[in-house]
């Protein structure tokens, strides 16, 4: 193992929000998989389920519903961004398109419930979609981590439509080879203390 080249992947990753059209290769695809399998999780659950979004049909069934996420996030993003309209521009853009992303992966818990208090669930699952990231990364994949399905209530149909029979719907990824890499957001101070 070299750190170098682990940091290296860690600080080199972007949320990507237009991708190309060649197609993810089934090997890269399984190994991203098994990155998110591979993650820690609380009590060892490894409560995830991940439902992978490839045919055009099930691709139009999800962007049918991320016409309505971008619908409803654009109030939400207009006040969150007040000073930047083509940042909201451009978040509506993504969502309601998926960036032409041909690989979408969705990430549920795998029950409806777990005998453990607080959320070491959630936690669990957002480690599995971090690792896929890294692991998309390493291997020139394109990935963004979208969480608005669930600010404006379309979690619900997601879970109808994708996994009725499994635990809530928590977010997606998008995969696929970069159009365009956005530049690096600035890190933030005051994120640490050593003691
Ligand atoms: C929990 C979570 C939810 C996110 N949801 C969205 C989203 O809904 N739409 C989007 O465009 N990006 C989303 N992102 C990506 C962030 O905007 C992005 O990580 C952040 O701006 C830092 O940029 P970087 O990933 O290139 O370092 C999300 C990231 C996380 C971790």
């Amino acid at each position: 193992m070299n750190i170098e080249e682990i940091m290296d992947v860690i600080k080199s990753r972007r949320s990507v929000r237009s991708y190309t059209d060649a197609p993810v290769e089934e090997e890269k695809l399984s190994r991203i998989i098994e990155a998110g399998l591979f993650a820690p999780s609380g009590v060892n659950f490894q409560p995830w389920y991940f439902v992978v979004v490839r045919t055009p049909e099930n691709k139009d069934k999800l962007l049918q519903i991320m016409q309505g996420v971008s619908k409803d996030a654009e109030p939400m993003l207009q006040d969150r961004f007040q000073k930047h309209p083509q940042t909201v521009r451009e978040v509506t853009g993504f969502l309601k398109t998926l960036g032409n992303a041909p690989v979408v992966i969705l990430a549920f818990q795998l029950k409806d419930s777990y005998p453990k208090e607080g959320d070491v669930i959630p936690q669990s699952i957002g480690a599995a979609i971090q690792n896929m990231l890294l692991a998309a990364h390493a291997m020139g994949i394109g990935s963004c981590w979208i969480g608005a399905p669930s600010e404006t209530g379309a979690d619900k149909r997601i879970h109808e439509e994708f996994a009725p029979d499994k635990g809530p719907f928590m977010a997606m990824i998008t995969l696929g080879y970069p159009a365009k890499v956005p530049p690096a957001p600035k890190r933030k101070e005051g994120r640490f203390v050593l003691i």
